[in-house]
């Protein structure tokens, strides 16, 4: 008897059907609700952030009940989004590792702005832009984190002298500014990917969508679905 290795071995888990018409899941309500926790901490942080960096954007702390209270809750926001975000790389890091056609991916981007996505290698779940976001996001907020910590007042910051504070203030700005780009770059690429949205907010995507634009996902999920089928049928 054969045996499949764990993480392959094919589950009820891809394949839904919507108004009956078949469908594959591409994110659980659990991955969804924990993607949209972090994208809210993400809002409140950049907003408060950015009251909190300049005099000139400082009318945003009304947002969160004046400078004292956006000071207050700027950093535990942070916390919990660090914690909700480090689930989301628990998830999903091992989809985002780099592979041979993600080279090719990137070399070709010509093509993937000019929207010819029939002349790219067939791409796995996330492709090489995802992919590199990804691994940016977790580099800035790891960032973010360390420098965050040794400014927070209130807790840590009486343990450094002033040139280390001074020298996380700078780099906790040049973190915020490199996460904040990224997270334009994300949501632009969710917005003209159509149907991308769809499967953060309603889980599903249809058979076309995934293989016009994740091809070899798709062979990976069909894959799935017939030795599901052929263990139904034995
Ligand atoms: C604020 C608005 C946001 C929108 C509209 C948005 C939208 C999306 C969409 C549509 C996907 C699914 C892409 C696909 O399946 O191909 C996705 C995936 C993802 N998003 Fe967001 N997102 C937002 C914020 C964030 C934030 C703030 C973070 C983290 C800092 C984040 C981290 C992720 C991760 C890790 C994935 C999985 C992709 C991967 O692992 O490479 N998102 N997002």
């Amino acid at each position: 008897m054969s045996s499949t290795p764990k993480a392959e071995r094919p589950t009820a888990r891809d394949f839904a059907t919507v108004h009956d018409q078949p469908v594959i899941q591409r994110y659980t309500a659990n991955e969804r609700s924990n993607h949209w926790i972090t994208a809210i901490c993400f809002v409140l942080l950049a907003l408060s952030g950015l009251a909190l960096f300049h005099p000139a954007m400082f009318w945003l702390t009304a947002l969160f009940g004046g400078g004292p209270w956006t000071r207050i809750l700027h950093p535990f926001i942070g916390v919990v989004m660090f914690v909700s975000f480090m689930l989301l790389v628990i998830r999903f890091w091992h989809h985002n590792v780099m592979e041979r056609g993600d080279v090719q991916w990137i070399r070709q981007i010509g093509d993937v702005l000019a929207n010819r996505e029939e002349k790219l290698p067939p791409i796995g779940r996330y492709n090489a832009g995802q992919k590199v976001l990804f691994w940016v996001m977790l580099a800035s907020m790891l960032g973010l984190l360390l420098t965050g910590l040794v400014m927070w007042r209130a807790y840590f910051s009486h343990f450094f002298p002033v040139g280390v504070i001074r020298a996380a203030s700078l780099l906790h700005a040049f973190f915020g500014f490199v996460i904040i780009c990224s997270i334009i770059v994300h949501i632009y690429a969710a917005i003209w990917i159509k149907g991308a949205i769809r499967a953060m907010t309603q889980g599903w995507v249809t058979y076309a969508w995934a293989r016009k634009h994740h091809a070899k996902w798709y062979g990976e999920v069909v894959e799935r679905e017939r030795s599901l089928a052929r263990g139904r049928r034995e």
